[in-house]
């Protein structure tokens, strides 16, 4: 069984993983009315496999017999400045969230539950390369610029992306 206060920062992190989720659609949102699909294309991905992250710390609570309790998901900001600001935010928000994966693997090592941490450790390899994705597109957009054609051909590139569900045993 899962202790108390372990369950309920798991179920606090699962509510995180909406929000992000959440905020992602918000940024789609926002580069879908200044037209540019691509990159609201890479955002409206970004938010599925936030939801998906979001069920996996789901699914592992059911699984250790915990009781979810789902809380009121904050409402995202709706604008931004440009896509240069919107990719800061991301990278910003990446960074927090690893900041709370690290605080939940403090709290299973405190709390000794091994199966936690071991479910964690997931997070800590995925939230290296969500850094590292949101910290790619965050130079290509620099170095863009105000060059309207650059922006326009990074749009195309940010529309290849598509939603990789993850592999059977590798949540669901
Ligand atoms: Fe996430
Ligand atoms: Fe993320």
């Amino acid at each position: 069984m899962l202790k108390e206060n372990v369950q309920e920062a798991l179920s606090a992190q699962l509510n995180a993983e909406v929000y992000s989720s959440y905020l992602y659609l918000s940024m789609s949102s926002y580069f879908s009315s200044t037209d540019l699909a691509g990159f609201a294309n890479w955002m409206r991905v970004q938010a599925k496999e936030e939801l998906m992250h979001a069920m996996k710390f789901y699914d592992y609570i059911n699984e250790r017999g915990g009781w979810i309790l789902l809380k009121p998901i904050e409402g995202p900001p709706t604008e931004w400045k440009s896509p240069q600001d919107a990719f800061e935010h991301t990278l910003r928000h990446e960074q927090k969230v690893t900041g709370l994966i690290n605080d939940l693997v403090d709290l299973a090592i405190a709390e000794k539950d091994h199966a936690t941490n071991n479910f964690l450790q997931w997070f800590v390899s995925e939230q290296v390369e969500e850094e590292a994705s949101a910290g790619e597109v965050l130079q290509k957009v620099k170095r863009v610029g105000d060059n309207t054609s650059s922006l326009f051909m990074l749009d195309s590139e940010l529309a290849q992306r598509i939603f990789t569900p993850p592999a059977q045993g590798d949540g669901k």
